[in-house]
């Protein structure tokens, strides 16, 4: 007889790893498509920096630690986490999985994660919230003409907080999708094409993304609409300090710190390279986000030792549900949350609010 061990390791079902989630989201796609999820602007250096900014850090063990069970709990603008990790709101998501964000906000919902539902989706605010009311909370919108009617509509919904996307008033120069003459189908970024009033939509945004150089608002402009939001807002793609206490000043709750997935500004900074210095612009009781370039628990720790009270991911997500719809992202959510519980066991930290700067060490050059 063979002992049965109880074992996080993988069944013949499940997949092991997050690099098999990727090897298999990169299967699944068309060549095009994934150039158009893996890209970024530029020379992609944004793009890369994302990723080396992690492996400039390191995390002390702490043995000895009697901690066995920790919490990966926390909170954010009062709504509850299990797992400090939200999804991002990315458009196209039909390109990826025929199921898109209804898969990833009933993953996000079954893990007690939180998804923020994109303006540029295939399916509409209301869709997404109905498929998962207890994560669909936050609805991400684009600072264009119609803001405050897309706001408007969102609170109607039942939404609990706005994303509002500050880096993008028109999509980066994405050299990888000049190279594909990528021309994706419009309808798979026209979920919210118009609002069950008839408000206008995603193709006012779309046009702005592609038009370059049309009507792009400042903060004073934003502040304007702002004043008007019933819900708090959390500006998406700070990547400075001035930037944070812009985006403060003219009232925002949270903020994001991100550069897009490398792709809007390129070469810009790694968006955890910049985290330390937004916190301390911000001052210690502003909740930040970080994304852009976190794939492993270890990268959702080093961010959150470094200022961020949680990380949201995008193409972590996006492999989970183009390899495998509502089970991928599960298991994307559920293996980013286990390596950094583990890491939290192996250095000490019972809850989220341990992880602190005091754990964590600078590479040597
Ligand atoms: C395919 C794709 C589409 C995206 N679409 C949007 C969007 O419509 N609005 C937005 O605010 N961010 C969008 N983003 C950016 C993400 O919300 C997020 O900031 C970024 O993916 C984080 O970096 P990561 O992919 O390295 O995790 C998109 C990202 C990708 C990869």
């Amino acid at each position: 007889m063979t002992a049965q061990l109880d074992s996080f390791y993988p069944t013949r079902v499940a997949f092991g790893t997050l690099e098999e989630i990727h090897r298999a989201a990169a299967n699944a796609l068309s060549a095009d498509v994934l150039d158009f999820v893996e890209g970024g602007a530029g020379k992609e250096i944004t793009l890369r920096e994302n990723r080396t900014a992690f492996d400039r850090w390191r995390i002390l063990p702490e043995p000895m630690s009697g901690v066995g069970t920790p919490s990966t709990r926390t909170e954010l603008l009062g709504l509850p986490l299990e797992t400090p990790i939200l999804t991002a709101p990315f458009g196209g998501d039909a390109l990826y999985h025929p199921d898109g964000h209804l898969a990833v906000t009933r993953a996000a919902q079954a893990r007690g994660a939180l998804s923020i539902a994109p303006e540029a989706g295939s399916y509409s605010y209301q869709q997404v919230r109905a498929a998962a009311p207890g994560a669909a909370r936050i609805a991400q919108i684009h600072p264009f003409a119609h803001a405050a009617l897309v706001a408007e509509r969102v609170t109607r919904l039942g939404f609990e907080a706005l994303c509002v996307t500050v880096d993008c008033p028109v999509g980066g120069f994405r050299t990888r999708n000049m190279g594909n003459r990528f021309d994706p189908d419009q309808r798979h970024f026209a979920g919210n094409l118009t609002g069950e009033d008839g408000a206008p939509g995603v193709a006012e945004v779309f046009g702005q993304l592609l038009k370059r150089g049309g009507v792009v608002w400042d903060w004073a402009e934003l502040a304007t609409v702002a004043r008007e939001f019933e819900l708090p807002w959390i500006a998406k793609g700070i990547l400075t300090p001035a930037a944070a206490e812009r985006a403060l000043d003219i009232g925002a709750s949270a903020l994001v710190v991100s550069n897009h997935g490398g792709r809007q500004v390129d070469p810009a900074p790694a968006s955890l390279d910049m985290l330390p210095a937004i916190r301390a612009a911000a001052g210690p009781r502003v909740p930040i986000l970080l994304d852009s370039g976190i794939r492993t628990g270890s990268d959702i720790y080093l961010a959150l030792a470094l200022g961020a009270d949680a990380v949201i991911i995008g193409r972590a997500a996006i492999y989970g549900l183009a390899a495998a719809g509502q089970p991928g992202v599960d298991r994307v959510l559920e293996l980013l949350t286990e390596e950094l519980r583990t890491l939290m066991i192996l250095s000490g930290a019972a809850t989220i609010a341990d992880i602190d700067r005091d754990r964590i060490l600078r590479a040597a050059a």
